[in-house]
Parts: structure tokens; C-alpha cells; sequence
């Protein structure tokens, strides 16, 4: 083994070096708070021992379509040469954009290539929101919980994040007048989940919604509709979301990912907004990233073009149709009048909740030694509500391995 380099102890000229702390911070670095569910990531890999991982919100491993991946790298990318490779267009590559076009014509969601930019995945699309409508300061409501992914961004650009309580039907949305009233101005913006929300996976209902915009309307505030799921309905009928409620409104501005119907990994995302916020969200994307993964966006639109993704998302939903039945099925086994947990109609978590006197932040250490992971319901609260909470993602388990992580989250249960 070679000797790693000591660590310099000392400048050139003798100095010590300056200690983190008196580092010219920006202010800005207060607010940055980090994701609890993304580092669960790397405390899951470095353990050694068998472990059924409810914690990402990934799709499952078998759900990524990598056969035609390989192909289409094999094929139209090695065909387009260095042109796949070099910078691309801020708006997206003109293939995705009209690819994504077309898919959409056929969608509630059909939208028009003013309004269209492709993002660096859905978490890119929160971060332009957060760009170029927070100030510090504004006032943002958020659902509790919460992806707090998302409110983190808007928490970045200096927002105060006000909570906003939820049931199972989604944003209590006629609770916000008063909440508004009490705190005295109106919201820049309202951050929701319409669907098969993360982490609860239940979905707002179209009075809610209806109402939201109405308020949106009053207040003049954005309704950030950040919809990664939306696609992934496998019981119930359709619900319009806000894009299709809102006709076209500048006041809403849609979120939307290929990470839960491709692979998160691909880092591709797309925002349909008026075509006057988009016009501001290209120069703020040029300061960002300049453009996004070019042979990504190559490799979604000839999936698109192949007319791959209609039956892919078909096959999809039935997956998770059957993954999130056999959870339920290992929940009534082992925590029947233990705990209660919603029955989401699609995407890819549920909500699980115990008395006031579990602590699931304690329940994960032991649930890590049993062999299970989750993400304790803290992590989706800005003021740390949802203690005895926690959120499973039945999308990346099959049945069987689901059986055996609830089986082991009883027993961690038992210990505690
Ligand atoms: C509600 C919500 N928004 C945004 C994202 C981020 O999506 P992406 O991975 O495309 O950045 C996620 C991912 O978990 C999510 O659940």
C-alpha cells in the first residue's frame, strides 16, 4: 500500500491554514440544510450485512428499461458521434423537446414548446422556482409533511417556510386562510405534491385543487406543482392537476421528472410554465449548468420516439400495483393495531404512523441492525413534526423481500 500524502500543516510561507469557521461564508449557507433521505444513501452502503431498503424513493432496479437503454446507446449514439457529447441547447435537445411534445399531445398534460425546458431532473425545476420568484424572506407554504427536498430549495433562497397540515386528501387547502391571516401576508408560493404525495402517498382531491387555485388566484402566489407521479396511477380514476386546471395560468408553474418512469440517474426533468417564466428560467439555468445531460436527453427521446414509454409506464403501474398490495398485505400481518398507514392509488410510498409514544428515529438504528431501512418522519418536517411517523417506498421491494423488511421492522419494533 503507498502512504497517503500528509495533509499540509502550513502554507508556502509559514501561515497556518484558516479554519473552517473563519471561512467568508455567504449567508446564504445558514439555510442550506442538506437532505436526511439522500444521505440515507450512503449510510446504506456502508453497511456490511443484508438490509431491505424502504428508504429511497428509487424505482426498482428491474423497472429501469436498460435493454433498450444499451441499445439505443448502441445505435443512435454511437451514431450521432461527437455531437452527443458536446454543449447543447439551454431549452433542451430539439429531439427530447419534440419527442416529450408529441408524448404529452396525448396527455392531459399537452403543453406547447414555449412553455417546455428541460431541467437536470425534477430537483432542478424546484431550484429555478426558488431563483426567480424567492426573496428572502417570502413567506412559502408548505404541505406537512413534506419532500423536504423541495422546501430545503426554497429554504436556500432565504424563504420562511410555514406548515401547512394534511389528511387523506391531501393539502387541507381551507385551513390556509386563516393560517394566512395569522401570519399576516400572503405566500410568494405554495409548494405541493398533488399526487401520491412524498412522502404520504396519498393525492390532493380535485375540490382542494380547485380551491388552491382559487386562493393562488386572491393571493397572486405561485403554485410550485411539483408531479413526479402523476404518471403512476395504478387504481382510481384521474384527477386534473393543476396544468390542466389552471389552463395555462402563469401562476403555475409544473414540476415533472423521468426519474420514477426511467431512471433517477439519467438526471432528466422537464418545467412547463408561462412562456415568460421560461424566457427567465433559461438565463438562470445559463448561470447554473449552461445545458442538461446531452446523451441523456438523446437516450429519453429515442425511448420516447420508439414509443417505448406508454407500455413501459402500463407495465409499470402493474408492478407497483402488486408491490404495494404485498405491503399491505405484510402490514395487516404484523402491525395491525400497532400502527395506521395510507393506501395509496399510485406512486411509490406510504405513510406509516404509531402512537405519540414510538420514536422512529430510534426505531431506524433498530431496524438497521434487524435489516431494514426507512426514513423516520421527521426528515419531512422542517419543525421536526412527524416523530412517531415514517415513510416506506414499496416501489423498489418485490413481495418477497417486502415480507421479510416489514417482518424485520416488527421485530425492531419489539425491541424498542
Ligand atoms: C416530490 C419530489 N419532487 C422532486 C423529486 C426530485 O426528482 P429528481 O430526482 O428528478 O430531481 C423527488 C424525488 O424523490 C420527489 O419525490
Amino acid at each position: 500500500m503507498t502512504e497517503a500524502t500528509p495533509i499540509e500543516s502550513t502554507d508556502a510561507i509559514g501561515n497556518s491554514p484558516a479554519s473552517p469557521q473563519s471561512l467568508p461564508w455567504a449567508a446564504r449557507t445558514r439555510g442550506l440544510v442538506g437532505s436526511i433521505i439522500d444521505s440515507s444513501t450512503s449510510l446504506l452502503q456502508r453497511q456490511t450485512h443484508d438490509i431491505v431498503s424502504f428508504a429511497m424513493g428509487s424505482p426498482a432496479a428491474e423497472a429501469v428499461p436498460f435493454d433498450a437503454f444499451r441499445q439505443i446507446y448502441d445505435s443512435v449514439l454511437a451514431d450521432a458521434g461527437a455531437a452527443a457529447y458536446a454543449y447543447g441547447a439551454t431549452e433542451g435537445e430539439v429531439a427530447l423537446r419534440d419527442e416529450l411534445l408529441a408524448y404529452l399531445e396525448s396527455t392531459p398534460e399537452r403543453t406547447s414548446a414555449e412553455r417546455l425546458l428541460i431541467t437536470s431532473g425534477g430537483m432542478q425545476g424546484l431550484d429555478l422556482a426558488g431563483k426567480v420568484f424567492i426573496d428572502p424572506g417570502d413567506l412559502v407554504i408548505v404541505e406537512a409533511p413534506t419532500y423536504t427536498n423541495g422546501s430545503a430549495t426554497l429554504l436556500t433562497y432565504g424563504a420562511d417556510i410555514m406548515e401547512a397540515p394534511t389528511d387523506d386528501d391531501g393539502l387541507m387547502v381551507e385551513a390556509l386562510p386563516e393560517l394566512v391571516q395569522k401570519a399576516g401576508r400572503l405566500p410568494k408560493a405554495i409548494y405541493v405534491i398533488p399526487n401520491f404525495q412524498n412522502p404520504t402517498g396519498t393525492a390532493m382531491s380535485l375540490e382542494r385543487r380547485l380551491l388552491l387555485l382559487a386562493l393562488a388566484k386572491e393571493w397572486g402566489s405561485i403554485i410550485i406543482d411539483d408531479d413526479p407521479y402523476g404518471m403512476l396511477r395504478f387504481d382510481g380514476g384521474h384527477i386534473p392537476g393543476f396544468r390542466e386546471l389552471g389552463g395555462g395560468d402563469p401562476l403555475v408553474f409544473s414540476v415533472r421528472t423521468f426519474s420514477k418512469i426511467l431512471a433517477p440517474g439519467l438526471r432528466v426533468g422537464w418545467v412547463d410554465a408561462d412562456p415568460s417564466i421560461v424566457a427567465k428560467l433559461i438565463d438562470a439555468k445559463q448561470t447554473m449548468d449552461t445545458c442538461t445531460n446531452v446523451p441523456n436527453q438523446l437516450l429519453s427521446a429515442e425511448f420516447l420516439r420508439r414509443g417505448n414509454l406508454e407500455p413501459h409506464l402500463v407495465r409499470l403501474r402493474s408492478e407497483y400495483h402488486t408491490r404495494m398490495s404485498a405491503m399491505q398485505t405484510s402490514l395487516e400481518a404484523h402491525f395491525s393495531g400497532r400502527a395506521t398507514w395510507t393506501n395509496p392509488e399510485g406512486g411509490f410510498f406510504l405513510w406509516l404512523t404509531f402512537g405519540e409514544h414510538v420514536d422512529t428515529s430510534k426505531l431506524f438504528d433498530l431496524g438497521l441492525q434487524k435489516g431494514v431501512a426507512f426514513i423516520p418522519g421527521r426528515a419531512f418536517s422542517v419543525t421536526g413534526q412527524f416523530g412517531n411517523a415514517l415513510r416506506l417506498c414499496f416501489a423498489s421491494q418485490t413481495p418477497e423481500r417486502t415480507e421479510l423488511g416489514i417482518s424485520r421492522l416488527a421485530e425492531a419494533l419489539d425491541a424498542l
